[in-house]
């Protein structure tokens, strides 16, 4: 393999039957732009430099990660001039071309083509496949000695012999060239009816004498080409499938493949397992041997290993170690749950810090509030955390038990192995040790029972 080589990825495309605002390369597939899909895979195969072709204004520069160089795309339509584009950035060396919609694309077919490319001394190599439906794809021609003699498009078939039509070796759209002879071509191929074909440059080459080879590759997959949103679904299947399966192979368990989504940047740790219905979206991190659903979302959170989820919906929250959450517990930003506390039914955490071991099992809602190790929040007890301007934090010291239905009023803190009574609206500090009450006294009418039976006689 080459030690430098170029990757120029043409995302310039207009995309109209995505019937979109969003360009088309910026549509996500489970979670990660198409465009970052074939840019992370570039990088994989060992790219030096990763150039992508953008329209200028179309958004696609922004949405691109950093380290990706951009060329505009200012003049001409179709793939010869979006290459063109990129003639200033590009001076020598092997340049692979691939397209911005076609995510799947691998890093070991891209490096297989790329030795392939320099190993036959080639002037220009195509990635072709067998293994697809060939209509509507640009067909490869053979001579009789079984070599490349060019491409027969078949978009429209009116005039294409049936010995061609019976072709099905196709080109897949993914080539390495070398720069500067490639831009040198592309100046000489003429517009057919308003566009550049990029495909143009191989006659031009042979009858320069040098060498156009092609790859085959057997995983027709990776050239799927996302022209719309139904061929979007099919992509996100393929992708989805793939990252389950890199997971599976790396030590986790799957019970309902089909029902889960992991996304492109999702990590899990060995023998974690992930039940049916499970969304693990985002920068979400799960480490090893935890339980995960049936049933829970899980968005930019971060798991430590043996805690256990079920039934849940949880943001940007940290789940320590051997916590346990669920189920129906709503986790907001900004939850914090320390080694081996527990979060029970029907209970609500936002910004908010629990201790290790501390507990709240039951119909509860958690907002601005710190809870030292080893508490017990009793069933329905609430954070009164906004007094409708302003949000204010509740201090609960460490081995304290509320009863049920407390309620705090912010800002107020509860000692250490502090108490409070049950149905308490709590708007002072309990001290440490201390129990704190705060309920009207209750009043016993004596023979009531006795008086409304003979009043209603
Ligand atoms: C192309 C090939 C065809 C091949 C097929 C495989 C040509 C002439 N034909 O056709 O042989 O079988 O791919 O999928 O190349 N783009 C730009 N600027 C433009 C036009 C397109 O950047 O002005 C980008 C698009 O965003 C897209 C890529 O180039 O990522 C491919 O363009 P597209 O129009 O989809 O080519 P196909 O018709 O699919
Ligand atoms: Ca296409």
């Amino acid at each position: 393999m080459p030690d430098a080589f170029t990757v120029l990825i043409m995302a310039a495309g207009k995309g109209t039957r995505m019937r979109s605002e969003t360009p088309k390369v910026l549509h996500r597939v489970c979670g990660k732009p198409m465009v970052e899909w074939v840019i992370d895979t570039a990088r994989e195969a060992g790219a030096g430099r990763v150039v992508c072709v953008v329209r200028p204004g179309d958004g696609v520069a922004e949405g691109l990660p950093e380290q990706v160089e951009v060329a505009e795309q200012r003049e001409g339509e179709g793939t010869g001039a979006a290459v063109l584009a990129a003639r200033e950035v590009v001076d020598e060396g092997p340049v692979v071309v691939l397209s911005g919609d076609q995510p799947l694309i691998t890093s070991a077919e891209l490096g297989a083509l790329v030795e392939d490319h320099v190993a036959q001394g080639a002037g220009a190599t195509l990635l072709t496949t067998d293994g697809l439906n060939p209509a509507g794809y640009g067909r490869i021609v053979r001579d009789g000695e079984g070599k490349f003699e060019r491409i027969v498009e078949t978009k429209y078939t009116e005039g294409v012999p049936p010995e061609q039509l019976a072709i099905r070796e196709v080109n897949l759209g993914t080539y390495v060239f070398e720069a500067p002879s490639l831009f040198e071509a592309l100046d000489e191929v003429a517009t057919e009816s308003g566009e550049r074909y990029l495909t143009g440059v191989f006659p031009l080459f042979q009858a320069d004498g040098r060498r156009v080879t092609t790859h085959l590759t057997n995983d027709a997959t990776i050239a799927l080409g996302v022209n719309d949103r139904a061929d979007l679904m099919t992509a996100e299947e393929l992708a989805q499938r793939r990252i389950i399966e890199s997971h599976a192979r790396a030590g986790v368990t799957f019970q309902g493949p089909a029902s889960t989504r992991v996304e492109a940047h999702v990590t899990i740790g060995a023998d974690t397992t992930i039940a049916a219905g499970v969304n693990l979206l985002g920068a979400t991190s799960i480490a090893e041997r935890c339980e995960i659903g049936p049933h829970s979302t899980l968005t930019d959170c971060r798991v430590e290993a043996e805690a256990k989820i079920f039934h849940s919906y949880a943001v940007e929250a940290q789940i320590g170690e051997g916590v346990t959450v669920g189920p129906f517990a709503y986790l907001r930003p900004g939850t914090q749950l320390r080694r081996g506390a527990k979060v029970g039914t029907f209970v609500e955490i936002k910004n908010s810090d629990i201790g290790e071991g501390a507990k709240v099992p039951h119909l509860s809602y958690i907002g601005d509030a710190d809870v030292g190790e080893g508490s017990n929040l009793g069933a329905s007890t609430i954070t009164a955390n906004y007094d409708g301007r302003k949000k204010h934090r509740t201090r609960i010291g460490k081995g304290a038990k509320t009863s049920v239905h407390t309620s705090l009023v912010a800002p107020v803190d509860v000692g250490d192995r502090a108490y409070t009574g049950a149905g308490s609206v709590i708007d002072e500090d309990v001290p440490e040790g201390a129990l704190g009450i705060a309920r009207p006294r209750q009043t016993n009418v004596e023979g009531y029972a006795d008086r409304v039976e003979k009043d209603s006689q």
